[in-house]
């Protein structure tokens, strides 16, 4: 530790005044430089106590006699006993499992006209943003890839103080008020009584709250489809649902909604894939971000926005104050104007992560809030919850949620304070502090709200376009493509099929006939209740693909960048095949990986070796986005008698995920019977034999081969396995 530093300003936070002093201009390095300010490094230091005394032993308790009792006056077993004793804070009351990581954000063009916010203005400015995605019902230790809504909260520390977006993968919500909330997270919860089940909201209070209110059919709509179970964190859309404001300098304010997308296009796992990586490794999500980083395949996504112009507020069939409400892309266009790019993992989960304070009402200038009930409601609930989760007033302090901009104001005292205010005044106005801090006006940077009129009486009332509830599930439904509308329909059955209560299971079909008849049929078939008396459905016929992630223009289906796929081996395989596969795959900047029997290594039919990576006990291809399976003989004669390899190729085949095998791997196929494939070799060809994402060559050095197969990975899932269900996995 730089001893000299300190003294000459005092403690830490005077070392952060400094900082900040020095450094005006905010840079994409400054929030680590700033956290750096408080890093220790253990390898450097002597074991001391909090206090600072160097410790002799942190083993053996301080005792009377070698077998006698413990003395209180043990000051190190204590203060370690007690710190231990309260290591745990509250987990977030939702969102409570999260993974977080920081980066950088940068617009693409001077925003000016639109919002005097100054971190959208210059774009060769970089500032610096930390994120924090998210579960929303699981509690902190639940599995990363259950059915639910993804949290995507960005912090930028800007200039002007921090800007939060706290925003999720779904862009819409469940219910239109806040005064709501309390009553949807203790219905989507795990049951009061026995707590169970954890991370669902398969359960009967859950579909008993949305029945009692249709106003969450548009989100349990999204919330069925693939959406839900994002592949990665790296591959979900974001979006800030409420709607919020951009004001420029001269006053002029616009509706705004905020959007971002991910530049390695938005893709899913399926369903039974989810609930098997829930046990295989339940950190699937948080693992997949982590090494990503840690590889340099820095997560980027672009920054849109949606501006309405104030004069078109009342334009559209829905209020754009009704957060169950998308403002389709077709009518209100989305502006791409930035990127954020992930690029550094936090150095301690609970100091940053954990820690880490987000409110939809830390606003800069240049951006302001609406009328919307929902965002009314989350401006005081997040530092309301957060008084208590992160234990008083002060956690504006805590190095992570610390503005980079300067810090100045009357507000004193409180838990665990770290500043050290000077001077004798904390109020003002003053005539004794130079009658400071002072307010400051609009032109000097001053956040000003916007002059909204408002009047009306005070009532608890909606206004009438929030009570269509069903138009946009409507809309919703008609975007998906046949096999998202499948997803969704098997999804409902899940869901339905494990709600105990027939009446509300029946319940869920009428609410969903309001929506479209046919769906309401097919909802009804798999869950044991009869269909509707009366098809319903809205009349609605309009189409918004971009709500569909398989009909996007917001998607790329044209990259295999940080994909991960098993090459299956066992010993005598071809090394000629394996090695330029794999040369291939990671040429276009997949992560292949060699699974087999055993760890340790393996010998090629030529006399290489090459290491196994994982076993087909540490592993498992719901792990992976690819299956390869390279020729030689005595290899596959291994692997056909290993029920893991086949079973491997079962599921990866279910899953719909891309297969490929050269040589004798194509009879490790034939041996699992993958249902209605064309295999190279059937007909006299050379080329590789690409079927429904089952590419195939009987030539080792086929380039038509390499192709093909990156061709089925960029694809990302091949839905047209019509048979697939015949495939035990
Ligand atoms: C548009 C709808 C909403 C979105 C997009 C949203 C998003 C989020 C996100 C992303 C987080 C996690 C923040 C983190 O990673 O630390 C979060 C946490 C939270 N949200 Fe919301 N939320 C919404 C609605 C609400 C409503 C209506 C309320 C309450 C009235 C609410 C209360 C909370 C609370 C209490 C937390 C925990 C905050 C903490 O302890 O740090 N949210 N929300």
């Amino acid at each position: 530790m730089d001893f000299k530093h300190l003294k000459s300003t005092g403690s830490k936070t005077g070392k952060v005044t400094a900082f900040m002093e020095k450094k005006r201009i905010i840079d994409e390095k400054s929030k680590d430089e700033q956290l750096e300010m408080f890093r220790e490094d253990p390898e450097r230091e002597f074991l001391t106590t909090n206090q600072g005394v160097r410790v002799s032993n942190t083993d053996i308790s301080l005792k009377a006699g070698e077998r006698g009792p413990t003395l209180l006056e043990d000051f190190h077993f204590r203060e370690k006993i007690t710190h231990f004793d309260h290591e745990r804070i509250p987990e977030r009351i939702v969102h409570a499992r999260g993974s977080g990581a920081h980066g950088y954000f940068q617009v693409y063009k001077p925003m000016t006209e639109y919002t005097s916010a100054k971190f959208l203005q210059d774009p060769g400015k970089k500032t610096p943003v930390f994120v924090r995605f998210s579960t929303v019902a699981g509690f902190r230790g639940s599995a990363d890839t259950v059915r639910d809504v993804r949290g995507f909260a960005v912090k930028f520390y800007t200039e002007e103080g921090n800007y939060d977006l706290v925003g999720n993968n779904i862009p819409v919500f469940f219910i239109q008020d806040a005064i709501k909330f309390p009553d949807f997270v203790h219905a989507v919860k795990p049951e009061q009584d026995n707590q169970i089940p954890q991370a669902s909201t398969a359960h009967d209070t859950l579909w008993d709250f949305v029945t009692c209110h249709p106003e969450t059919a548009h989100m349990m709509m999204w919330a069925l489809s693939d959406r839900a179970i994002p592949r990665s964190y790296r591959m979900m859309q974001g979006f800030g649902v409420n709607t919020f404001r951009f004001v420029n300098a001269k006053g002029e304010g616009r509706f705004v909604k905020f959007h971002w997308r991910p530049l390695l296009g938005i893709h899913s796992l399926v369903w039974d894939e989810t609930q098997k990586i829930a046990g295989k490794d339940p950190d699937f999500n948080r693992r997949d971000l982590w090494e990503a980083i840690e590889m340099g395949d820095y997560p980027e996504y672009e920054f849109g926005v949606q501006i309405l112009e104030e004069k078109d507020e009342f334009k559209f069939d829905f209020d754009i104050l009704d957060p169950t409400k998308v403002w389709p892309e077709e009518d209100v266009p989305v502006s791409w104007i930035g990127k954020m790019t992930l690029n550094r993992n936090p150095d301690n989960f609970f100091a940053e992560t954990e820690q880490v304070a987000f409110c939809p009402g830390n606003v800069v200038r240049g951006i302001d809030f609406s009328n919307d009930p929902l965002l009314q409601g989350r401006l005081f609930s997040y530092i309301d919850t957060q008084l208590i989760r992160l234990g008083g007033p002060n956690f504006h302090e805590i190095p992570i949620n610390r503005p980079l901009a300067p810090v100045a104001n009357n507000q004193r005292e409180g838990y665990h304070l770290m500043t050290i205010n000077k001077g004798k005044t904390s109020y003002f106005p003053n005539t004794i502090g130079e009658n400071l801090p002072r307010p400051v006006s609009a032109e000097e940077g001053g956040y000003v709200h916007y002059m909204e009129k408002v009047e009306g009486k005070k009532i608890r009332a909606r206004s009438e376009k929030f009570k269509d509830f069903f138009s946009q599930a409507k809309l919703f439904w008609n975007s998906m493509s046949e096999p998202e509308k499948k997803h969704i329909i098997e999804a409902f059955h899940f869901e339905i099929g494990k709600v105990n209560d027939k009446n509300i299971r029946k319940a869920v079909v009428d609410l969903f006939n309001n929506v479209d008849g046919d769906l309401a049929v097919k909802i009804a078939k798999g869950v044991g209740v009869p269909a509707p008396d009366r098809k319903g459905g809205s009349s609605v016929t309009k189409e918004s693909p971009n709500l569909s992630q398989e009909r996007s223009e917001h998607t790329v289906k044209d990259t295999i960048k940080t994909r991960k796929v098993a090459i299956l081996a066992a010993n005598g395989y071809d090394h000629k095949d394996l090695s330029q596969v794999k040369k291939a795959l990671e040429a276009g900047g997949a992560k292949a990986y060699i699974i087999s029997k055993h760890q340790g290594m393996l010998k090629s039919s030529s006399g290489e070796e090459i290491e196994v990576d994982k076993s087909f006990v540490t592993t498992a291809s719901v792990l992976y986005d690819a299956i390869y399976i390279p020729g030689g003989k005595e290899n596959i004669e291994a692997l056909k008698m290993q029920g893991d390899a086949i079973h491997f190729v079962n599921e990866a085949f279910r899953h719909c995920k891309p297969l490929g095998a050269t040589g004798a791997g194509v009879e490790l196929l034939k041996a699992a019977n993958l249902p209605d494939i064309k295999y190279a070799g059937q007909e006299s060809t050379d080329k590789a034999v690409s079927d429904k994402g089952v590419v195939t060559a009987m030539h080792s050095d086929n380039r038509s081969f390499n192709n093909s197969f990156i061709a089925a990975i960029a694809k990302h899932r091949h839905w047209d396995r019509e048979n697939k269900e015949q495939v035990p996995a």
